[in-house]
This record gives structure tokens, C-alpha cells and sequence, in this order.
């Protein structure tokens, strides 16, 4: 039988759960369980005083590992003040949203600080394969694996887990001075989208554009935009026959009222991908189509790709409901086989109940 009494004791500002008189029980431990594997640069508060019941279940759990609780649940007993503070975040990361700590962090001791299980970007790329890039020029707190410089490990209020969602990201590194201003048109930097030109990571000049450049931009030719033609004018004095491509029933034209609808969803300047889009295609959309991203994101099953909206909607207009390209036969894309034998759909199957193309 064991008794357990519980106090709580302070303990370098946090609150400490311990069981019982366990000083010795570490000693314990040992003797089958090799202490080396308990040290490092780094020892675990509980460790170092050779607490392993404020963890552990000695004999029984109905946890993983013997632990006392679920992991996360456990971590969060002491780190009270995390807990508070990633409690009203919009977006978890998701290993931590799935209560994995120790994804990246060691619970007993470790080489890196923050008894991190892996030094720097290495920690990040284990998940991130595709994000591992060389590029011809790195910037450099990506190059060094500074990744928590922009991106808030736990969560944030942002889906790309960045700190700041505006220039004050990189701001706090670059000074707005009357040099960088020179470099943009002389603007005041703290209200200028740095990430509508510039790729965080890395790029293939020094100055980190994005790689697709829009041809007025990389001729230099600024003015041609920024003195006098306004809102949609400003593309259609090279861009004129783009509208015939929004004459359909359904159609992102009327969507910026008097602003530049154009420029919602392309960059005039710069782009990851062709069509002067990010990476993403999904970020362009994000904004307006709030409730759309709102129901993936509590989904449990979602399309593959599905970010890439391109494949199946067609953007400035189209006359298929939801702006499909060609209706319900998009799928028939990528998905041949299934229109084999499939319930029948399409023109030639009316839905009884309001006479539409099945879909
Ligand atoms: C008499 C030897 C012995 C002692 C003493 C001992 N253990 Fe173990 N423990 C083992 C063996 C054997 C295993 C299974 C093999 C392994 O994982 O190393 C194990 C496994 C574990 C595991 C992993 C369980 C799992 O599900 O994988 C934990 C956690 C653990 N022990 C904690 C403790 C703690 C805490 C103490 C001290 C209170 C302790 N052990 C004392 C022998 C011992
Ligand atoms: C702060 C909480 C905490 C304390 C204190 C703690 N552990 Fe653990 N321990 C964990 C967690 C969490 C895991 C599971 C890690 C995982 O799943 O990768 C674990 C896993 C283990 C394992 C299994 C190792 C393995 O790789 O499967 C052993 C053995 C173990 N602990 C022994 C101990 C001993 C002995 C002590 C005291 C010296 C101790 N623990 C103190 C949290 C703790
Ligand atoms: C995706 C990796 C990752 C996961 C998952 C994760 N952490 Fe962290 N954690 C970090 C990094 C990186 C730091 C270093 C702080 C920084 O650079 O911002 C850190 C720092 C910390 C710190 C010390 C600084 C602080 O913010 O208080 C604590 C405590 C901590 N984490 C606890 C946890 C707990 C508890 C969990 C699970 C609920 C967890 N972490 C899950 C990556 C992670
Ligand atoms: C029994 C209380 C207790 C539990 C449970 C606990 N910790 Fe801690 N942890 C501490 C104390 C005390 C410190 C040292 C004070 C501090 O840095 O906040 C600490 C420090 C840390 C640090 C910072 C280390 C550094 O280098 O600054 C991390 C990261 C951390 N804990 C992660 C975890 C994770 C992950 C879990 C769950 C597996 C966990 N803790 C469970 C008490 C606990
Ligand atoms: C244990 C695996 C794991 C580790 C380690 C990890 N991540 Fe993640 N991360 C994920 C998963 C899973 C997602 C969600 C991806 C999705 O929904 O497509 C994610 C999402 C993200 C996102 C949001 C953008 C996106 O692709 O959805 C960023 C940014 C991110 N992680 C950065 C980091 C950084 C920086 C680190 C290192 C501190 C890190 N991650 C470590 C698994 C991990
Ligand atoms: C200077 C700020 C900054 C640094 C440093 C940084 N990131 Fe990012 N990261 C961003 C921004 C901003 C995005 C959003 C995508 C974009 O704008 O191209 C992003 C996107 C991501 C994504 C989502 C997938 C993608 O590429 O869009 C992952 C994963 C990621 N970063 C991981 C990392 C890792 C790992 C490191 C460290 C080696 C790191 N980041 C360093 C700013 C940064
Ligand atoms: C953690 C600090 C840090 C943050 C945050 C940061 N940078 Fe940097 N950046 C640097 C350092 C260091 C260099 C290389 C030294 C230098 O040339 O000034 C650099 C270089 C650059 C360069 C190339 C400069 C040149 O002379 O070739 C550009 C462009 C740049 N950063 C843009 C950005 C943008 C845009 C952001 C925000 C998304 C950002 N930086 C955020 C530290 C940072
Ligand atoms: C309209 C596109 C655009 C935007 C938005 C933008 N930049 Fe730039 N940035 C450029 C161009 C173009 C250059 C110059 C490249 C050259 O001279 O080779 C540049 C150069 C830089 C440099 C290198 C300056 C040097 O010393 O050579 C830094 C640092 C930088 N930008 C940071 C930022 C920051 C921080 C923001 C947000 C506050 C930002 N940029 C917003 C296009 C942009
Ligand atoms: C194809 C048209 C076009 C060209 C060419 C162009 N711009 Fe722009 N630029 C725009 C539009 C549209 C905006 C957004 C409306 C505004 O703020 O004026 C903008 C905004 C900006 C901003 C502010 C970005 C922000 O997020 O607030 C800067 C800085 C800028 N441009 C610099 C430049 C520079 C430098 C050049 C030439 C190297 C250039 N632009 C060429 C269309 C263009
Ligand atoms: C001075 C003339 C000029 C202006 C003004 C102009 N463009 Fe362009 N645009 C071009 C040229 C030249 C190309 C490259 C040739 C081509 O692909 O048609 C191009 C290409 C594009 C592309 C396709 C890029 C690709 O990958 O195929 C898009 C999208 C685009 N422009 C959007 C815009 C938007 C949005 C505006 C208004 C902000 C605008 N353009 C204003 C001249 C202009
Ligand atoms: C709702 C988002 C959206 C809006 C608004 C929008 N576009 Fe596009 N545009 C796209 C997409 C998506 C593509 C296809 C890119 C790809 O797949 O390469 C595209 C392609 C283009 C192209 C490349 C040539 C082509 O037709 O394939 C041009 C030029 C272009 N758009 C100009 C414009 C102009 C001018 C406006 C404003 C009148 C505008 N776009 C408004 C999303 C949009
Ligand atoms: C500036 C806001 C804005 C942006 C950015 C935007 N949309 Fe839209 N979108 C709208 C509005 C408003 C409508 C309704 C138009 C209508 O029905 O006339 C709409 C309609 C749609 C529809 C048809 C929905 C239906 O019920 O018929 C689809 C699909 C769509 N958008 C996808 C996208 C995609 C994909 C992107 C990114 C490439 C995007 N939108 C970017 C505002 C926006
Ligand atoms: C695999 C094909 C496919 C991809 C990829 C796709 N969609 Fe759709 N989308 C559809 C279909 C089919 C519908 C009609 C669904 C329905 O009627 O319930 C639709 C409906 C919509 C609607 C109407 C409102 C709603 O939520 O049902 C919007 C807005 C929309 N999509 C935006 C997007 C955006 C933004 C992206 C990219 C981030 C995207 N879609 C990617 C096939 C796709
Ligand atoms: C650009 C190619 C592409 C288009 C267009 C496309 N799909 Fe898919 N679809 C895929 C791929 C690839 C997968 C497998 C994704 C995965 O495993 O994550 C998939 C998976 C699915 C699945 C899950 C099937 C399974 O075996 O798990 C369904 C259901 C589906 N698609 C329906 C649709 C419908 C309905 C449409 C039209 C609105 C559509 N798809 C359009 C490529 C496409």
C-alpha cells in the first residue's frame, strides 16, 4: 500500500505537484533503469530532484509509459502558465493540438535548451521535409535555423503559425530607415505587406523575391502602375482582354467595390507560382472565404491537395454552379475510372426535385 499526501510547494515560480516523500525513490529507479540516460545539458526540473512519481505510476497506468496522466494533461499540471497561454490561440500546431510534447521535446534531459529533442531547424524539418530547401541564396535566420524568430512553435493566431502577421515580423530585425524606405518607394514600412514581394525563407537573388516576376515589375517599370491609372485600370491598360474571362453567371468581378479586384487575389509584383499566386493557392482565398476554410478545418477527412483550388474552380468566372471547371466532369480529371460506373449524373440525369443536372 502507498499513501500519497499532496503539497504544493512553489518552485522557481511554478507550482510543483509532489508525491509524497520521494527524494530517494529516483535512487530507486536506478538501480534497474542506467541513470545516464536521465543526463544531459539540460535536466528536467523533476528529474533533477529525482522526482520520477510526479510522472510515473510505478506499478500501473492507464497511460503510455506509466504515466500519470495523458501526456499532455500531465506537462500541463506545471506549465500552467503555457497552458494559459496557448488556451485562446485560433491555431495549435498540430503535434501539440494531438498532445504529443514529447514530439519535440525530451521529458528527462536533453543536449539543446528547452530540452528540445533536436538542435534548430532539424527539430522543424523531422515533419517538414519540404520545407528543407537550399536555396541559391538562404535568408539568413532560416539558414541558421532560427525558426522560432517567425513562427510560434505551440500556436498563434496565424495558419502559418507566425508571429506577427504583419511587417512588425520583420520589422523587428530590419530597421525602417530612410534606406530600406529608398528601396520602396520611399512608403512608411510599418503598414507594407513585406510578404507580398518578399519569400521569408529564401529566394534565388539576395533580395529574396519570389521567383515568378510580373514583367512591368522586373523591367523597373513602377510608374506604369503607381502614377496615375486606379483600381481595375491599372490592369486592364495591359490586361483588357482578361474580361472577357469573367463574363459568366458566376464571377469573382463586383467582389472589391470600388478597390481593384485584381489585386485580391493576384500580386502585381511577384508570385511563388505562375498566375502571380503563392505557393498556396489557398492563401489568396483565405480572407473572403473564411467559413469555407472554417468547415476543412474541422473536417477529419479532406481531399487531397485540397489547397490548390485551381483544380477544380475556375477563378474569374464560369457558368457551372460554385464555379467548377466544367461542372461536375472536373472530377472526371483526375478520378477517370469512377465515371465508369458511378450513379448516373450530369445533363442527362435531372434531379426530379428541382429539375437540376445531377452532380
Ligand atoms: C527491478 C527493476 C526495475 C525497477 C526498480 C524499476 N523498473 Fe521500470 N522497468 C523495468 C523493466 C525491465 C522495464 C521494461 C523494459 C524497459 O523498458 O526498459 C521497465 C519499464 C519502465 C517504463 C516504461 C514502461 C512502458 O510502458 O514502456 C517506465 C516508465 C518505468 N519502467 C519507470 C520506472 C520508474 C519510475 C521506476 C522507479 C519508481 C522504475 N521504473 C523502477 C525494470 C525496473
Ligand atoms: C516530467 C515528467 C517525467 C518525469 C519526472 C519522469 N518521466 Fe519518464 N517519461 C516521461 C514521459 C512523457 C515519457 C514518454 C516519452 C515518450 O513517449 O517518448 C517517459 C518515458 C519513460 C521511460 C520509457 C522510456 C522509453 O524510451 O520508452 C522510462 C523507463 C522512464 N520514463 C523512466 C523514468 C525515470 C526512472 C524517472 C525518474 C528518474 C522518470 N522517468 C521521470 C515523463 C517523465
Ligand atoms: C512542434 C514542436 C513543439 C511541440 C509539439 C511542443 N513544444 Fe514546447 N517548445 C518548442 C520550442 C521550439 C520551444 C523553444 C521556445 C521558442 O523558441 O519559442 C519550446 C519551449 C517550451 C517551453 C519553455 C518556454 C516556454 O514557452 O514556456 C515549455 C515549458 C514547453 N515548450 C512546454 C511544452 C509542452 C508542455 C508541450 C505540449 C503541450 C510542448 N511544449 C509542445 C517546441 C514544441
Ligand atoms: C512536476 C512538475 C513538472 C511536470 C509534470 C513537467 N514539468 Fe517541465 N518543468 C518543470 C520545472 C519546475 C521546470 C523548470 C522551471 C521552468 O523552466 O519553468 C520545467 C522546465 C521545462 C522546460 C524548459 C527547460 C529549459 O531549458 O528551460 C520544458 C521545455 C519543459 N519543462 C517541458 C515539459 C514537458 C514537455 C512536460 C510533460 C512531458 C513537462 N515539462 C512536465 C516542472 C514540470
Ligand atoms: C511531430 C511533427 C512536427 C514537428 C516536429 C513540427 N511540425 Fe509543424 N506541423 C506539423 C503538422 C502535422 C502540421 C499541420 C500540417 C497540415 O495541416 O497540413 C504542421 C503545421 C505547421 C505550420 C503551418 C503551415 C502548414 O503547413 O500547415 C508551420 C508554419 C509549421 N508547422 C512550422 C513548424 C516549425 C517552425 C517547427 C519547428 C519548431 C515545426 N513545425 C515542427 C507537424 C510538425
Ligand atoms: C523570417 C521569418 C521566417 C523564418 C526565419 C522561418 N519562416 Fe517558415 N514561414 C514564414 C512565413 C511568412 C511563411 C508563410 C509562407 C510564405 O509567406 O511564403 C512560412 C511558412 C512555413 C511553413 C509552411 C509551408 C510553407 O512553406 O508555406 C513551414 C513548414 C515553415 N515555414 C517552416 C520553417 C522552418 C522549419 C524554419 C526554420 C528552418 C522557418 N520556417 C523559418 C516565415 C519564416
Ligand atoms: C531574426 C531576425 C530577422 C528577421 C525576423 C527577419 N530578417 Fe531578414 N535578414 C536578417 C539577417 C541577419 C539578414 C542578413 C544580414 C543582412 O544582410 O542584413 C537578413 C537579410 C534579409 C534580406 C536580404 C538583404 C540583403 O542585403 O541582401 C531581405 C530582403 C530580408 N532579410 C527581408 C526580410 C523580411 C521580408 C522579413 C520578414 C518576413 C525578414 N527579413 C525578417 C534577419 C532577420
Ligand atoms: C513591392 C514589393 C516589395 C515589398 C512589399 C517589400 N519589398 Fe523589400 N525589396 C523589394 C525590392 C524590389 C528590393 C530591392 C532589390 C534590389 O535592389 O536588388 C527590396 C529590398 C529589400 C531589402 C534589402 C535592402 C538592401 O539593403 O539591399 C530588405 C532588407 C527588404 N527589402 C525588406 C523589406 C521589408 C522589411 C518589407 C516590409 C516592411 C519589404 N521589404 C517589403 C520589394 C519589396
Ligand atoms: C502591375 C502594376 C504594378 C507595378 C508594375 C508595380 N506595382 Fe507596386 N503596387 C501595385 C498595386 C496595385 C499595389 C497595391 C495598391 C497600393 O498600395 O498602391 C502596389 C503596392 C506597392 C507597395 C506597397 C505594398 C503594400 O503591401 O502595402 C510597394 C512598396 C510597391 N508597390 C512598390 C513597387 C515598386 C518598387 C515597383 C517597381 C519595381 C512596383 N511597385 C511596381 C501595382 C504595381
Ligand atoms: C504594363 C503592362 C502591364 C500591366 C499594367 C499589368 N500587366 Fe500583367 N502582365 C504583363 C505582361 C507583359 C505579362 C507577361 C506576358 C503574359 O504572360 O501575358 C503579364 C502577365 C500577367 C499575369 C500572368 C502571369 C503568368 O504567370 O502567366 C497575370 C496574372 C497578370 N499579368 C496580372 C496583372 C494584374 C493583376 C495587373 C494589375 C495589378 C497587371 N497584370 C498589370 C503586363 C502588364
Ligand atoms: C478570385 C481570384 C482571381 C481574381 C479576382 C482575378 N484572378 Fe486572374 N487568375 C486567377 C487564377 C486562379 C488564375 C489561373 C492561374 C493559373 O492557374 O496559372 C488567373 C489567371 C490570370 C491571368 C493569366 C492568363 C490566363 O487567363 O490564364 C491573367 C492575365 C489574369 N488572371 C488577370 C486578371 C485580371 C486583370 C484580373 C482583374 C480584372 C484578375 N485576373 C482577377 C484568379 C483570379
Ligand atoms: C476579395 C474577396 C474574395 C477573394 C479574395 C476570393 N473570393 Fe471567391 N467569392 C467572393 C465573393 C463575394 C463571391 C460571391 C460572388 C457571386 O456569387 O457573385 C465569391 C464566390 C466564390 C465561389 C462560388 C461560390 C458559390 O457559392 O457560388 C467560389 C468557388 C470561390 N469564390 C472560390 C474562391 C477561390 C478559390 C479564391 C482564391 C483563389 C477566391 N474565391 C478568392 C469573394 C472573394
Ligand atoms: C477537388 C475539387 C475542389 C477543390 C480542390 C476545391 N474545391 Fe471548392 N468546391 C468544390 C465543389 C465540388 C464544391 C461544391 C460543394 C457543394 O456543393 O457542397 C465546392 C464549393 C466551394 C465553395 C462554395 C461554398 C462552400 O464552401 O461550399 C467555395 C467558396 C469554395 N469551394 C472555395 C474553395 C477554395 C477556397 C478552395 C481552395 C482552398 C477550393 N474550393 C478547392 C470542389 C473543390
Ligand atoms: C487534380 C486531381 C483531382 C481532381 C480534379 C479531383 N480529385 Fe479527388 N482525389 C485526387 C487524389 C490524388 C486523391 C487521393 C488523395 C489522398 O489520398 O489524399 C483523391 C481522393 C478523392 C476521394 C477519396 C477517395 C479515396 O479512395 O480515399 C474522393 C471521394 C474524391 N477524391 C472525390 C472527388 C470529387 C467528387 C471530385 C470533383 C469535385 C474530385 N475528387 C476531383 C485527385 C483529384
Amino acid at each position: 500500500m502507498m499513501f500519497f499526501s499532496r503539497l504544493k510547494i512553489p518552485l522557481f515560480g511554478l507550482v510543483i505537484i509532489l508525491f509524497g516523500a520521494t527524494a530517494g525513490l529516483a535512487a530507486d529507479c536506478y538501480t534497474c533503469h542506467d541513470p545516464a540516460a536521465f543526463q544531459g545539458q539540460v535536466v528536467h526540473e523533476p528529474i533533477a530532484v529525482k522526482n520520477c512519481l510526479a510522472c510515473h505510476a510505478p506499478h500501473v497506468s492507464r497511460h503510455e509509459k506509466l504515466l500519470l496522466q495523458r501526456e499532455q494533461e500531465l506537462c500541463f499540471t506545471c506549465h500552467e502558465k503555457l497552458a494559459a497561454a496557448i488556451a485562446g490561440k485560433k491555431v495549435l500546431h498540430a503535434p501539440l493540438r494531438d498532445g504529443r510534447c514529447s514530439s519535440c521535446h525530451k521529458p528527462h534531459a536533453a543536449e539543446q535548451k528547452y530540452l528540445l529533442q533536436r538542435v534548430g531547424g532539424e527539430l522543424c524539418f523531422e515533419c517538414h521535409q519540404e520545407s528543407r530547401k537550399e536555396y541559391p541564396a538562404s535568408h539568413a535566420p532560416f539558414a541558421e535555423g532560427q525558426c522560432s524568430s517567425c513562427h510560434a512553435a505551440h500556436g498563434g493566431d496565424d495558419h502559418r503559425l507566425l508571429k506577427d502577421a504583419g511587417s512588425g515580423l520583420c520589422l523587428d530585425c530590419h530597421e525602417d530607415n530612410s534606406r530600406l524606405r529608398g528601396k520602396h518607394l520611399d512608403r512608411e514600412l510599418t503598414t507594407v505587406d513585406c510578404l507580398s514581394c518578399h519569400n521569408p525563407h529564401g529566394g534565388e537573388k539576395p533580395s529574396l523575391l519570389r521567383v515568378v516576376s510580373h514583367a512591368p515589375f522586373s523591367e523597373q517599370n513602377c510608374q506604369v502602375c503607381h502614377a496615375e491609372a486606379q483600381g481595375i485600370d491599372t490592369c486592364l491598360q495591359c490586361h483588357a482582354s482578361a474580361l472577357a474571362s469573367f463574363n459568366y453567371a458566376h464571377n469573382h468581378l463586383g467582389i472589391q467595390g470600388e478597390g481593384n479586384p485584381c489585386v485580391s487575389c493576384h500580386d502585381p509584383h511577384v508570385g511563388d507560382r505562375s498566375g502571380l499566386l503563392p505557393n498556396n493557392v489557398g492563401t489568396a482565398c483565405r480572407d473572403c472565404h473564411a467559413d469555407t476554410f472554417a468547415r476543412q478545418e474541422k473536417s477529419l477527412h479532406k481531399h487531397g491537395n485540397w489547397e490548390t483550388c485551381t483544380d477544380c474552380h475556375q477563378l474569374h468566372g464560369s457558368n457551372d454552379v460554385v464555379m467548377l471547371k466544367q461542372g461536375h466532369q472536373v472530377c472526371n480529371v483526375c478520378h477517370d475510372q469512377h465515371k465508369a460506373f458511378i450513379h448516373p449524373i450530369g445533363e442527362d440525369a435531372r434531379d426530379p426535385r428541382n429539375q437540376q443536372p445531377m452532380d
